[in-house]
């Protein structure tokens, strides 16, 4: 099919990959962007669409609308590490039950409801993506420092439910790739204050990355559904 024909929803479009992803897209493509605050766009090819949240009846109603549009691509790049009232614990005395149940929403239950929104919006009996950013340091056999473990359990919950949508979504469409991703460490708000004790070669664009992720998703097969990735397609372990 040509390029120019895929319609692809990102969700979490104001976020720094996930304008990326948008920058990305959004010439090749026809590109819904979901987003809780409003962005600068010029582009006609582009769909803006704002949310007041994502919360399951929100998500129910935006996919409604849609009632004629179907997508090649839905990805999500909502995800928090840290905010205004907490830095990622280093040691369990650090851990409380309002970081705990802020980053499991942000990054566990906002994704699964938006796929559980979405996935009938994906084009049935043809090749699609549903793609979670997730990231490495959910991975249990890679967690060699301890620590953050509200975002760390967050992401290996995120996926769990990879895994699940891959293995339920898979009798729906089996041409369908349900993917976590993990973007490598991208200069971005989330990282911001970690970035000091890292190489500048070890801090990757948005731009990047992204570029990076779309060969990813592209080369990806029915195969790999359910795992998580990393930037370069090797798979993280779980
Ligand atoms: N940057 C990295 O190095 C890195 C590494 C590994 C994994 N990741 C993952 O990649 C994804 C994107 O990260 P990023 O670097 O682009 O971060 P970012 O610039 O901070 O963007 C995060 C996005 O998530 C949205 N968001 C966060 N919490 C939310 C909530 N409770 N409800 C609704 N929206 C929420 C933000 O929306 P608002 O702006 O409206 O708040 C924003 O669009 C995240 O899942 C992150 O965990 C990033």
């Amino acid at each position: 099919m040509d390029e120019n024909n895929k319609k692809i929803a990102i969700f979490g479009a104001n976020g720094t990959i996930g304008s990326a992803m948008l920058a990305h897209y959004q010439n090749e493509s026809q590109v819904y962007a979901f987003s809780r605050s409003d962005f600068e766009t010029s582009d006609s090819n582009l769909d803006k669409i704002l949310l007041d949240d994502y919360k399951d009846k929100t998500l129910a109603r935006a996919a409604s609308t849609y009632e004629n549009d179907f997508f090649d691509k839905v990805i999500i790049c909502i995800g928090m590490l840290h905010n205004e009232d907490f830095m990622p614990e280093k040691r369990i005395e650090d851990f409380s039950e309002n970081q705990f149940m802020k980053t499991m929403e942000s990054n566990t239950l906002i994704p699964t409801l938006i796929a559980k929104n979405f996935y009938k919006k994906l084009k049935k009996n043809e090749k699609c993506t549903l793609v979670f950013l997730s990231a490495r340091v959910g991975s249990i056999t890679d967690n060699r420092t301890g620590g953050w473990y509200s975002y760390r359990a967050s992401k290996s919950s995120l996926n769990m439910m990879v895994k699940n949508f891959s293995i339920e979504l898979g009798r729906y469409n089996k041409k369908l790739v349900v993917i976590g991703l993990h973007p490598g460490t991208v200069d971005s708000p989330l990282t911001q204050p970690f970035q000091k004790n890292l190489e500048d070669s070890k801090i990757f664009s948005a731009d990047f990355s992204v570029l990076k992720l779309s060969s990813v998703i592209d080369s990806l097969s029915v195969e790999s559904s359910g795992k998580c990735i990393d930037w370069e397609g090797k798979v993280v372990s779980p």
